[in-house]
């Protein structure tokens, strides 16, 4: 028996209690090096040593063949002031037309891989493919983090909460982002 106080949740919707997450744009490339974004909820650190994320992407995305083909991508981490742009770049795909120019993102070349990234991003992550593990109706895509960086005003160690707006996704179309204030234990 729950108790009275909770309420059932529908087992389809069951992750929406454990968001929010940060909406990142994936970046991957084609064979002729045109890249595509694609948003992402579903990511998660995995291993310190060595530096393991996750993401998973469902079989349905291009994404999802650009990744397998060229096995890097970049997480981008954006401000809630993108939040329009990540949520276009979020439903629509990126198969015969330029998602990222469409939202006005500036894409930089990247330090160790193909795929660019975006040059108003808080924070970049470049990851290899070392593994994809079958997930359901997605894809879990393992890569290695070969270079990270990120924005000094919003990040120092930890990201700074009063200065980090960081777009985060609770679910539909509903965002949230960090409080401004930073709690210890
Ligand atoms: C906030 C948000 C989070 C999303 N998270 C994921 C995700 O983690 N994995 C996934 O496969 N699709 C996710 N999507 C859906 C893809 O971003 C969407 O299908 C996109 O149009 C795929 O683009 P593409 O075909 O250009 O790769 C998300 C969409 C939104 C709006």
């Amino acid at each position: 028996m729950v108790s009275e106080e909770f309420r059932i949740i529908p087992i389809f919707t069951a992750y929406h209690l454990i968001h929010p997450k940060p909406a990142v744009i994936v970046i991957s490339v084609d064979e002729s090096g045109r890249a595509n974004g694609m948003t992402a909820a579903w990511t998660t650190p995995l291993s310190h040593s060595p530096p393991l994320v996750g993401v998973s992407i469902s079989p349905l995305r291009y994404t999802y063949q650009l990744v397998k083909r060229s096995g890097e991508f970049t997480i981008n981490v954006l401000d809630k002031r993108y939040v329009k742009q990540a949520h276009f770049i979020g439903t629509v795909s990126g198969r015969g037309r330029d998602k990222l120019a469409e939202a006005g993102f500036s894409l930089m070349r990247s330090r160790r891989v193909k795929p660019p990234h975006i040059r108003e991003a808080l924070a970049v992550l470049e990851c290899a493919v070392e593994k994809e593990v079958e997930a359901g109706d997605h894809v879990l895509f393992i890569g290695r983090i070969l270079e990270a960086y990120a924005k000094s005003e919003v990040f120092d160690e930890v990201y700074k909460p009063g200065k980090a707006k960081i777009l985060m996704h609770l679910g539909g179309a509903c965002y949230a982002t960090l409080a401004d204030e930073l709690i210890k234990p």
